[in-house]
């Protein structure tokens, strides 16, 4: 981005990516953390006089409008964050978005409707992704010197067009927000201050699996929580009740038992319920102990205390995916105790995932304890796991 306004933005049209995909209930943004993460970058080309046309998805439409999926809420909680108004277009590619991009003058900003209403956007042809793309940055073309930049973290792991094939199409740069983010994540891929720990909670090893085989050889400890620990405790032999589990899974997850069972920590005891609702019964149990019909839906509080000595004595700290179902109260202790303990600590300490950084904010943990919170959930997954992310190989090309 410092290349990009060096060479001077004033007047000149700028297409963005930016990860604005943030939760809603309704037309309410519950967290808005991904569009203030957004700001450094679009204050800085409107502040040196670019025209800004921004470019974002929500969610995950079938490739065609669903009003749930519009980005008009976003484009109003944008402009109250940047402070100057932005100017929202009903479509893509079409009349609308000629019109707002031809309406804009040096220094403001507009927003397309979501880029996953055309299903070009996330088509697995190439030929059709690249038309989307020859499309949007016609766009954007009819000024001199349009430029891309690449600033939606959380979708630099998609080969999609407003990620990649437009970058291929137009001089390329990288927003403030992706150099921030690689630049933290390599810190972690180099060669991290030990003892390193990593807590990993989501619901299914399955999508963890890659990023768990790629880490356990670097790290000290691997702390295991959520939904993904039941298949753990499975291929320990436990019986898991009616918890989540992923028996195709067991095979590999006991194979890495074997060989690492001296970095894995898993839950020794949980609080589990007799149905997955706020106000189900609950009890807490060994590890070992789920009945039938009963399941797990958070660590207990010998394991939050077993995972705070650990976290405790980390100097580097990857956390990605809640402990339990936080999102009820009833079992959101685990996964506040770990938030706590890792703000507590002075390690360097990052979170990556949209889930987990959901967790801190609404938790009410301080956001100032944590080195970094990224705004990548799969993003940050795949950048440790060392995969090629597209959206940032095409602008090191
Ligand atoms: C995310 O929520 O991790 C990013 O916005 C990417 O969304 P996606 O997983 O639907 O591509």
């Amino acid at each position: 981005l410092d290349d990009l306004l060096a060479d001077g933005v004033a007047d000149r049209t700028v297409l963005v990516r930016a990860d604005l995909n943030v939760p809603l209930d309704g037309s309410t943004i519950t967290d808005d953390g991904r569009i203030r993460a957004s700001q450094p970058t679009l204050n800085a080309l409107a502040g040196a006089g670019a025209k800004v046309v921004v470019m974002a998805h929500l969610g995950r439409p079938k490739g065609a409008p669903e009003d749930r999926y519009s980005l008009a809420p976003v484009a109003d909680r944008l402009g109250e964050l940047l402070g100057r108004p932005v100017a929202f277009a009903t479509d893509l590619v079409g009349e609308s978005a000629r019109s707002t991009v031809a309406g804009l003058s040096g220094g403001s900003v507009a927003l397309l409707e979501n880029v996953r209403f055309d299903p070009r956007e996330t088509a697995k042809d190439e030929a059709a992704r690249g038309e989307l793309a020859a499309e949007l940055v016609d766009l954007v073309s009819g000024g001199e010197g349009a430029a891309f930049v690449s600033d939606g973290f959380g979708v630099v792991h998609r080969k999609q067009a407003s990620v990649y094939e437009v970058a291929r199409l137009l001089p390329h740069y990288a927003g403030s927000l992706v150099s921030a983010e690689t630049e933290v994540l390599r810190r972690l891929t180099g060669e991290p201050e030990r003892p390193y720990v990593v807590i990993l909670g989501g619901s299914k090893v399955s999508d963890k699996l890659g990023v768990i085989t790629a880490l356990l050889p670097q790290v000290d400890a691997l702390l295991i929580g959520g939904g993904m620990a039941y298949t753990f405790l499975a291929a320990q032999g436990h019986g898991v009740g009616d918890s989540l589990l992923q028996a195709d899974q067991i095979d590999t997850t006991r194979g890495l038992l074997e060989k690492y069972g001296d970095k894995i920590v898993l839950p020794s005891d949980l609080v589990i319920a007799d149905d997955f609702a706020p106000d189900a019964a609950t009890e807490i149990v060994d590890a070992a102990g789920i009945p039938d019909g009963w399941q797990g839906l958070d660590i207990g509080p010998n394991t939050r205390e077993a995972f705070g000595r650990v976290i405790a004595q980390a100097r580097t700290i990857f956390w990605n995916g809640p402990v339990g179902v936080f999102e009820m109260k009833a079992f959101s202790a685990g996964t506040l105790a770990v938030a706590q303990a890792i703000a507590a600590s002075d390690a360097f300490s990052v979170v990556g995932g949209g889930d987990s950084a959901a967790a801190v904010r609404t938790l009410g943990v301080e956001e100032s304890g944590f080195s970094h919170i990224s705004t990548g959930g799969g993003a940050s997954l795949e950048f440790l796991e060392g995969a090629e992310l597209p959206g940032i190989a095409v602008l090191e090309d």
